[in-house]
């Protein structure tokens, strides 16, 4: 299993490009089920969750080309994909393929609304809270699907065809909505969707829907509401940037200092983060080219934080700020609003010495002056590189252990903090 081995010490300068937003790319992809035309994807991230994905979407008979610049090669902007639902072959979606990654429960949707049935399984994914379906069914049932659990599966039907419906979310999720969305393009009749996530990926994805015919209004707003069509076909798009990759980045600058040009990165898509960023004294410029994130010699000045959906500031991006308070100059205060459980790097994070102390849903970091390279351990997707970020100015060596979260979720991760001075590398056994 790969290791990731990092010397800290050294400040970041240069240029990192942005991929194309995971959280985007995944939902388009499965929104590739909706047409039996072609639908193409610029910008794709080259991810272990994209690769999974691609081989539960082959499993529904879907066939999927991909090219594009392989990594490493100069101004690098992901794969293009070229999806074709021309026939689907199988509406079932199974444990060994679910499990693994939560997201691809979400081919639900289009497989009911298209096909009118879909069997599923309950959905895997990172070990961050319970993270039911309640929601996702409950929306769908209210678009007419009749829905049954059995044995793991979610088996659903929908014999005459989905029907338009208001549906009104009592906790804003962006997994409810999203199926929610892609569900209703190819209902009869108009659905409302209120207390909608407002997720920059869920107006990326609706603005992809509309391409291929849909017809959604408000997307990225509270209230959604879709006039369903009976056909989509398909179009060409490209994956907006992804703002957490562009957040975890940041942070990196923000604790080891530099001067790091995040290219391709929109600032629109995290001024939450880059606020509490300025404030932890980060120097944040925005341009035609992207975001620039710099720190001189000044202490990092500690943070109170909540976690909320957008605009507020991203759950995914906790445990990153997290590692970044444990060198601030003071307590800090981070509450997480979103997923209960989500507090598994603190422990890890303690390897390092840093001082946490979680109480409920509050973690108070004091911070120190010198984190201590350790060996610690991956446990989720957005935990594993708040140890990188750590790592990256502890005094001595940090060796991150299974990595393979790191690879669901950030591409070229230690190549591209490497092309800024890190001392970082991939150690395969
Ligand atoms: C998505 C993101 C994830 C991010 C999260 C919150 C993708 C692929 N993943 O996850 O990176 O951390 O949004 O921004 O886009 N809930 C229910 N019942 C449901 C569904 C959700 O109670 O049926 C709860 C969850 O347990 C959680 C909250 O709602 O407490 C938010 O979940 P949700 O927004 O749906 O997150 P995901 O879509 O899974």
């Amino acid at each position: 299993m790969d290791r990731i081995r990092i010397v800290g010490g050294s400040k970041l300068n240069g240029t990192i490009p942005i991929s194309g937003a995971k959280n985007a790319a995944l939902p388009l992809m499965i929104a590739g089920l909706l047409s039996e035309e072609t639908l193409i994807l610029d910008n794709v991230p080259r991810l272990a969750d994209v690769a999974q994905l691609q081989r539960i979407l082959g499993n529904h008979g879907v066939d999927i080309m991909s090219a594009g610049k392989r990594p490493g090669a100069q101004e690098y902007q992901g794969q293009t994909l070229h999806i074709s639902a021309a026939d689907i072959i199988d509406t079932t979606a199974p444990y060994e393929l679910v499990s693994r990654m939560r997201a691809s429960f979400w081919v639900i949707a289009p497989l009911l609304a298209r096909m009118h049935e879909a069997k599923v399984s309950l959905p895997g994914g990172c070990a961050i809270g319970t993270r039911p379906v309640d929601l996702l069914i409950m929306a769908l049932e209210k678009l007419g699907a009749e829905i049954a659990i059995d044995g793991g599966y979610v088996i659903a039907k929908a014999p005459g065809g989905l029907k338009g419906a208001a549906i009104d979310f009592p906790k804003v999720t962006v997994s409810g909505t999203h199926v929610a969305l892609m569900a209703a393009t190819l209902a009869k009749g108009t659905t409302v969707i209120t207390n909608a996530a407002c997720e920059p990926e869920i107006l990326d994805v609706a603005d992809c829907l509309n391409k291929m015919g849909a017809r959604v209004t408000g997307a990225g707003t509270p209230r959604i509401v879709i006039e369903g069509v009976t056909k989509l076909h398909g179009t060409r798009h490209t994956v907006l940037p992804d703002r957490i990759e562009t957040g975890t980045y940041a942070m990196a600058v923000a604790m080891t200092g530099g001067d790091v040009l995040l290219a391709g990165a929109r600032p629109e898509l995290l001024q939450s983060a880059l606020d509490v960023l300025t404030q932890a004294g980060a120097v944040i410029t925005a341009s035609n080219e992207g975001i620039r994130v710099a720190r001189n010699g000044a202490g990092i000045q500690p943070v109170t934080v909540s976690t909320a959906p957008f605009p507020g500031f991203p759950t995914d991006l906790q445990a990153q700020l997290m590692a970044l308070m444990a060198c601030a100059k003071g307590s800090s205060h981070i509450t997480e609003t979103i997923f209960e459980n989500r507090f598994m790097h603190v422990q890890e994070l303690a390897r390092f010495g840093a001082r946490i102390h979680l109480n409920g849903e509050t973690a108070t970091i004091d911070g120190i002056a010198k984190l201590r390279g350790a060996p610690v351990m991956a446990t989720d997707l957005r935990a594993s590189v708040s140890l990188v970020i750590a790592g990256l100015v502890a005094e001595g060596e940090t060796m991150v252990n299974r990595v393979y979260h790191l690879d669901r979720g950030f591409e070229r991760l230690e190549e591209k903090l490497s092309g800024c001075g890190a001392s970082i590398e991939r150690i395969s056994d």
